[in-house]
């Protein structure tokens, strides 16, 4: 069934959720609006929760008060739970002067390690000792520095940010991170009162050491929620508008799509998808930003599926992230990886059958080929889904998909 119709737009998970830990760099109550209900984000409020801070829901906001008693300690089974639960060492090392953290775990789509956090929060003078399993940081005061990442890290140039906050003097992060999300931040920061220059570029300036108040902050819409509809929708051949979104924030996405011959129209904070022709093949590399987000590769190959000739997907950000090409094949695609290089062949008749989300990104991927193939297509696994993705079945049935679903957590 084509999907036809608009769609507001959650806020940004990988926004939200660093937001959520930001709020620990002040005793002040920060208010956090347009946060997506999404698990992730429940797994951070009690992370919250469990370092002594007030967290809870105020309608689509969060209110967060880290107050005087604040502990340090990340427990084991949250950060297993939330990888992204390492986004709290560099508040709480800015805050408190240290910092326990169970070692995140790898997850399927690479090991995901953290020494660039690490070599960075040791360049602005922290003491870190790794043992039984737990990343201790301490600091009798940060102090500013230059500090170079060796990869425009995510979360490296996040944790390295708040640290910065705290940092005696100015701190420049060299082949920072540029995404979106990292602007956001910055902009959460300097409503706290933070001074930093140069977000959004691949060098970025804090002046540290001033004290930081509350904030009230609507988080950026989720690009890669809005991607992922937009990819839905040229997959099945209809229309649809994304609602909420800066189209800056897709460029290479929207360039990719009109590549393959979909018809996009761009508008304030709307995006319009239209597809009712062939689908020419193209090649796609996945890149730190504004190169091809990562997060909607496994889209990507579902649409290339459909495609008239042969795709090649180049994944350069991690080092596991085709896991979900073997269930796309029993869906009836002609996928061959190879390394880093995925090479779809196209066009491929999609069919319905059992298939297990692997993770999120993936789960979001079998639901879009479960929208393209012929007859039913049951996705397992969904609670991977249930992190990034508020409301995925209501949304997509108010575009016209049928789509149901139950077992224990059953909701639409
Ligand atoms: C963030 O992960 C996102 N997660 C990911 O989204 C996203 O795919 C990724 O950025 C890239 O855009 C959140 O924001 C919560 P990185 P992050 O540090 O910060 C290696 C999703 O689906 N690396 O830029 O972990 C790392 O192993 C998730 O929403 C090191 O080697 O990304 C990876 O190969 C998945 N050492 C690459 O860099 C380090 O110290 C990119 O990692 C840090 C990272």
């Amino acid at each position: 069934r084509p999907l036809e119709g608009e769609v507001v737009l959650s806020g940004a998970k990988n926004s939200a959720l660093k937001l959520l830990a930001a709020s620990l760099l002040t005793a002040d109550p920060c208010v956090i609006r347009r946060v997506p209900r999404i698990t992730d984000v429940a797994t951070m409020v009690t992370m919250l929760r469990a370092l002594g801070a007030d967290a809870g829901d105020e309608g689509d906001a969060v209110r967060v008060e880290a107050g005087a008693g604040l502990s340090g300690c990340a427990p084991y089974e949250l950060v297993r739970t939330m990888r992204a639960s390492i986004i709290v060492m560099g508040p709480l090392v800015a805050r408190l002067g240290e910092a326990t953290i169970a070692m995140p775990g790898g997850c399927n789509i690479g090991p995901r390690r953290i020494d660039f956090h690490i070599r960075g929060l040791e360049k602005l003078g922290a003491r870190i000792d790794i043992e039984h399993g737990f990343i201790r940081v301490h600091s009798d005061g940060l102090k500013g520095a230059a500090v170079p990442l060796d990869y425009p890290s995510v979360g490296a140039t996040e944790n390295l940010l708040m640290a910065a906050t705290a940092a005696e003097g100015e701190t420049v992060i060299e082949n920072a991170a540029r995404e979106p999300e990292i602007m956001d931040l910055c902009a959460f920061l300097q409503g706290m009162g933070a001074e930093i220059e140069g977000a959004g570029t691949s060098t970025i300036h804090v002046a540290g050491g001033r004290p930081l108040h509350g904030v009230d902050h609507t988080v950026i819409a989720d690009r890669i929620e809005a991607g992922t509809y937009l990819i839905m929708a040229a997959a099945t051949g209809g229309r649809v508008t994304t609602i909420g979104l800066d189209p800056a924030h897709l460029e290479l996405l929207l360039t990719k799509l009109r590549a393959m011959g979909v018809h996009v129209e761009e508008g304030a904070e709307r995006i319009t998808v239209t597809r009712d022709g062939p689908l020419a093949p193209v090649d796609i590399s996945t890149l730190p930003h504004p190169g091809f987000a990562t997060d909607l590769q496994a889209q990507t190959m579902v649409l290339l599926s459909l495609a008239e000739g042969t795709s090649i997907i180049t994944e350069n950000v991690f080092e596991n992230r085709f896991v979900v090409v073997d269930e796309l094949n029993r869906l009836g695609a002609g996928i061959e990886t190879s390394g880093h290089h995925a090479v779809i062949a196209g066009p491929r008749p999609l069919s319905g059958t059992v298939v297990e989300a692997p993770d999120l990104r993936g789960g979001a991927a079998l639901v879009a080929a479960g929208l393209v193939a012929d007859g039913v297509t049951e996705v397992r696994s969904v609670y991977h889904i249930d992190r990034g993705y508020e409301d995925l079945t209501g949304k997509l049935r108010a575009l016209g998909a049928d789509v149901t679903r139950w077992g224990e957590d059953a909701r639409t």
